[in-house]
Order: C-alpha cells, then structure tokens, then sequence
C-alpha cells in the first residue's frame, strides 16, 4: 500500500487532500521473551511492515478517523472532550487513548483532525499491530500540532494505553521497539532501568523469516496476566531472602541454590524461565558482538523449548513451525516471538534454502495443523515517525 492510493482514499472520504503522513512499524522479538515485565532484558527489532497514515488538520474539535483494514466499522468520529473508552469504536480506541493520555500529560491539542489509516501488518499475528497503532498517533500528534513530545514519553504513554486504556497488563517491548527502532540494528533493552543499546544485524548469508501460525492470538483473553501473576507470586517468594524487585535481577546460580523457596512447582518453572530468559538475552548479545551467529542461533533455540516447557505460552502451531524449522538445512534458530498462544514464530535461514525451507516447513504444517502457515521475509527498519509525502507520492 503506497501513501498515494491513501491520499486517494482520503480524497474520497473527506474530500480534501491530505497534509502529512506517518509510518510506525511493527516488531519482532529476537530474543528475551516474558521479559519484560519481570525487569529483564529483551532484544526485538522493528522491521518494514507497519502502519501509514496520511492526516490533516481540522478548523474546529472534531476527530475523524478511518482505517482502510476495518472498512465496515466506517469513519469513526469523535470530538477532543469525549475521550472515553467506547467499545463501539473498537480499533479506534487505541489512537483515542493516546490523544486522551497526551492530552492529560498537559499537551495541547487545538483542534481535531482528519485522518486515514492503513497497516500491513497481519492482525492478531503478534507483530504489535496495536502498539504500531499507539506509536503512530504519537508521531502524528507531535507531526500535526508541532508538540515536541519527547520520544521516550511517547512510549510510555503507548504502555499506558495499553494497560489502562485497552485493559492489557503488557510490558514496555512493544511500545519501546517500535519508537526507537533502527534499521538493521536490534535493540538491547533493560525494562528495569530503560538503558538500551543499538547492536547491528548485518546477516548477509541469512534471512530472518517470519512464520505466521494463523491462529488469532487475543492478548486480553489469554494467560497471559495469568503468567505476570505467577511471576509476581514467584517474586514475593524469593523476596523473603533476596532484597529485589524483580525477576531479572537474579543469576542462574542465585535462582537454582533458593529455587525451593517457590513451593508451587508451576510458580518455579515461570521464575525459571524469567531468569533463564534473561541471561539468555545478555549471551545472545555478546554471542552477536563476536560474530558468533551459530552461537546465537542456539541461544533462541533454547529460548523456545524454556517457553515450550517451562513457561508453557507455545502450544502446538508454534510448536509444529519452530520444530520443523529446527530440522530443516541452513537453519541457525527458531523460536516463537511475541506473547506467544499462536502469532508468530521466527526463524534466520540461509539465504539459498529459504524458498525449500517454506515449502518444507508449510507442508508439514498444513499437515499436522490442517490449514496453512505464511511465511513473510522481515527486513529490520527505523522507528515511528513523519514520512515525507512528495517523496512517496
Ligand atoms: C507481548 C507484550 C510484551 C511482552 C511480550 C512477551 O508482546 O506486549 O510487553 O511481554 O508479549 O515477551
């Protein structure tokens, strides 16, 4: 979708040209999963799929709002003072939320707006469909009305959104790779302190695939507050002799010698998994630095079977894709990415067997599964941020 058939779009609904456009990506995570929000390390990338819009500024407060994926909820309309959640306005909660938490955090917003959105990223696929959407208002907010919103402030208000606005108990990733994205590099994050550092992903040899289960993966309805819980509940344990305030900030050794202070099995595994996961990152990391991509590769192999067994969020599509993957040739590593329950898994493949590697890898899933997978090539991009519309129209 290029931003001129979104300014032909736009022309037919509001039937005026548009102004300015915008691009937020989407995200993969290479590394570092159920991370998050247990204040470990997580290592995702923004890559090329993502979301357009084209906006235009309005004389009075009236936002209007339409996006090319939902055609049949039609424009969705409200004025700058009725910021209320509305379930009736489905997807277009998420740019009401940012406007709404912009707006608290004592940005001015003048007037309402026109705008037109479009995203290429596969819904439900776990890919961040909705922080891209988050990310996306935000730059266009700061791009319209010119209100200098510190990047960092935007991400955060993205989470806000997302947990109190939407009701999701998400972590930081999402929000945090998508507005700070940089073409071909990954970005190693610190969810406690927010530290990060940019590391270069230069694969000449490989590509980095995106396995697609097809099976909708619904956040709000998954476990996935039910595996924050047992993290907090592992925590609470492991606090009673350790001074910490999260998961991430124990080693492995620490972890193994006190392990029997989590009574509950289950409880023992999330926290092993949490800790594992985490050190993982940091090695996978180093591994990278030294050009070790083999090593790398591993590294998000054991990330998968800690998530397949410990944490259990995989199930059997993820499970049947990054297994097949595994045993096909040029493979460094697979794993599932993202919240997991279905969405998406990854896998970095020779350049010359990727077209045998889907064809292989698809068949064994529609055979086991009984309906297909999609298999996209990611390319790692930039982050959130006004588009020049001469350039692409
Ligand atoms: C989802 C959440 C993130 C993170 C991942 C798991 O993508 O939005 O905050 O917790 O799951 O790593």
């Amino acid at each position: 979708m290029t931003i001129m058939t979104l300014n032909k779009i736009f022309l037919d609904i509001f039937h005026v040209l548009p102004r300015q456009a915008f691009f937020a990506p989407g995200r993969i995570n290479l590394i570092g999963e159920h991370t998050d929000y247990n204040g470990g390390h997580v290592f995702p990338c923004a890559i090329t799929y993502g979301t357009y819009a084209v906006a235009r500024k309005r004389e009075d407060q009236l936002v209007r709002l339409y996006s090319t994926n939902f055609p049949d909820k039609g424009i969705i309309e409200f004025e700058l003072n009725q910021l209320n959640y509305d379930k009736a306005h489905n997807w277009a909660n998420y740019p009401k939320g940012m406007i709404r938490y912009i707006m608290e955090s004592g940005f001015k917003i003048p007037t309402g707006f026109d705008c037109v959105i479009k995203g290429n990223i596969p819904n439900g696929a776990g890919l961040s469909s909705s922080a891209s959407i988050e990310l996306l208002t935000g730059v266009l907010l700061n791009g319209l009305f010119d209100l200098k919103i510190p990047r960092i402030d935007l991400i955060k208000l993205g989470k806000k959104v997302e947990n109190e606005f939407i009701g999701v108990n998400s972590g930081i990733m999402d929000q945090f790779a998508i507005g700070m994205g940089m073409k071909d590099a990954g970005i190693l994050l610190d969810c406690q302190t927010l530290k990060y550092e940019y590391a270069p992903i230069h694969l000449e040899n490989h590509k980095i695939l995106i396995m697609n289960t097809n099976k909708r993966r619904e956040l709000a309805d998954s476990k996935y507050n039910e595996r924050r819980s047992e993290c907090e509940e592992a925590l609470a344990r492991l606090q009673q002799k350790f001074p910490i305030e999260a998961l991430g900030q124990l080693s492995e050794e620490e972890f193994d010698e006190n392990q029997s202070l989590i009574t509950d099995e289950t409880v023992r595994k999330r926290a092993k998994h949490a800790v594992y996961e985490n050190m993982r990152t940091l090695k996978a990391l180093n591994e990278l630095k030294d050009g070790n991509v083999e090593a790398f590769g591993q590294l998000m192999n054991q990330s998968h079977v800690s998530l397949r067994d410990d944490y259990e969020v995989t199930g059997k599509e993820l499970d049947t894709l990054v297994e097949a993957a595994w045993s096909q040739p040029g493979v460094l590593g697979a794993r599932m990415t993202g919240a997991g329950f279905g969405g998406c898994a990854i896998a970095i493949v020779a350049n010359e067997e990727v077209e045998n590697f889907i064809t292989n890898v698809g068949a064994v899933y529609l055979d086991k599964i009984g309906y297909e997978a999609d298999f996209y090539v990611a390319s790692i991009g930039d982050g959130a941020r006004e588009i020049d519309m001469e350039e692409a129209l």
